[in-house]
């Protein structure tokens, strides 16, 4: 049976804007952030702690963490030990690593092996355990790769299990270039839930082939309940070619509450969260449900 409850995990501040060409002014990112909080979002990925040299987008990341929305969790991004340690100093208490299950995409975004990184990554996990520090570990190209093709859903698990073992509190597995078919999601999924019962599961789609929605369905079946979601389907990796937006949380949310699912989130507040930013933007909104608020 479907969930009564789903938590939305908005990515938009991060995911949605980090592949945005124009710099987005931070006053304006904080409005954004702030809309979002005010729309009924609980959980939120800021911004994130990159090389401004890779992702100059992100470089106000430091600013973007002086004035948090008063939410339960801001999760920041970190691939290394340097964004971690910044992010620790800035009194962050929720933090994301990423790691591509494909060595090419890890290679392209965080010029490290899968291996290399996971290696790296194990005893900065201990230690933030160690701190009551939330780590959510980000599994990119868990479906398909932009270089390699299909992944081979063995290699995804065999990632996620070595990152519960180090102690990770979320995974949110990610369908980086939006090719999984709702029938690979739901696979994965249930495999996901069956082997892994003592970790939040989040699912993270891109909708770059318009099959997310159909992805959250089949991933909903599998009971999957924490969702991550972009606002106006803002996003996309700038290291995996072809990468399009996230799925819209505004879509997500029209279609679980039409499904009796509620998410707390108020669609008329989150529409002018994202009339915050759009003017922003180099590119117009797409999603369905902001392009019909406009008619
Ligand atoms: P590198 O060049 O191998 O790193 O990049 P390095 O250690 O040799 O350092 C190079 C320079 O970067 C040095 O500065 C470092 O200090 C600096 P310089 O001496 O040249 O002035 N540096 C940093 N600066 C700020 N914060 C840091 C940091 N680390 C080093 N944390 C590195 C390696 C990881 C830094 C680089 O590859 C990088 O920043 N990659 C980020 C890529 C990224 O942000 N991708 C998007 C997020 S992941 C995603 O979108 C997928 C997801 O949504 C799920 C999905 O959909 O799949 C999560
Ligand atoms: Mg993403």
């Amino acid at each position: 049976s479907l969930p009564k409850e789903v938590t939305i995990i908005e990515v938009g501040p991060r995911d949605g804007l980090q592949n945005e060409k124009n710099f987005v002014p931070t006053e304006t990112k904080l409005m954004f952030i702030n809309k979002l909080a005010g729309a009924g979002i609980k959980e939120m990925e800021l911004t994130s702690f990159v090389s401004p040299k890779w992702v100059p987008q992100m470089q106000d990341a430091s600013e973007i963490v002086a004035s948090p929305p008063d939410i339960p969790t801001n999760i920041v991004l970190a691939p290394n030990r340097k964004g971690i340690d910044r992010a620790l100093e800035l009194g962050c208490r929720s933090v994301a690593v990423f790691v591509g299950v494909s060595n090419s995409f890890n290679k392209k975004n965080i010029n490290k092996s899968t291996k290399e990184s996971l290696e790296e990554l194990k005893p900065i996990i201990t230690e933030l355990k160690k701190k009551d520090i939330f780590v959510r570990a980000c599994i990119s190209t868990a479906f398909y790769c932009p270089f390699e093709g299909k992944v081979a859903e063995s290699d995804t698990l065999r990632l996620c299990e070595e990152f519960v073992a180090a102690g990770v509190d979320e995974l949110s597995v990610a369908d980086t270039i939006g090719m999984a078919a709702p029938s690979e999601s739901f696979s994965l999924f249930s495999s996901l839930k069956e082997r892994l019962p003592n970790v939040l599961l989040t699912a993270h789609f891109h909708d770059t082939r318009k099959m997310a929605l159909a992805n959250i369905f089949a991933a909903l079946q599998a009971g999957i309940d924490r969702f991550d979601t972009s606002a106006g389907g803002l996003g996309g990796c700038p290291f995996a070619p072809g990468a399009t937006g996230n799925v819209a949380t505004e879509d997500v949310v029209y279609m679980l509450e039409r499904m009796g699912i509620s998410t707390g989130i108020d669609l008329t507040k989150l529409v002018e969260a994202i009339d915050t930013v759009s003017p922003a933007l180099s590119r117009k909104i797409e999603s369905g449900y902001y392009q019909l608020s406009k008619k």
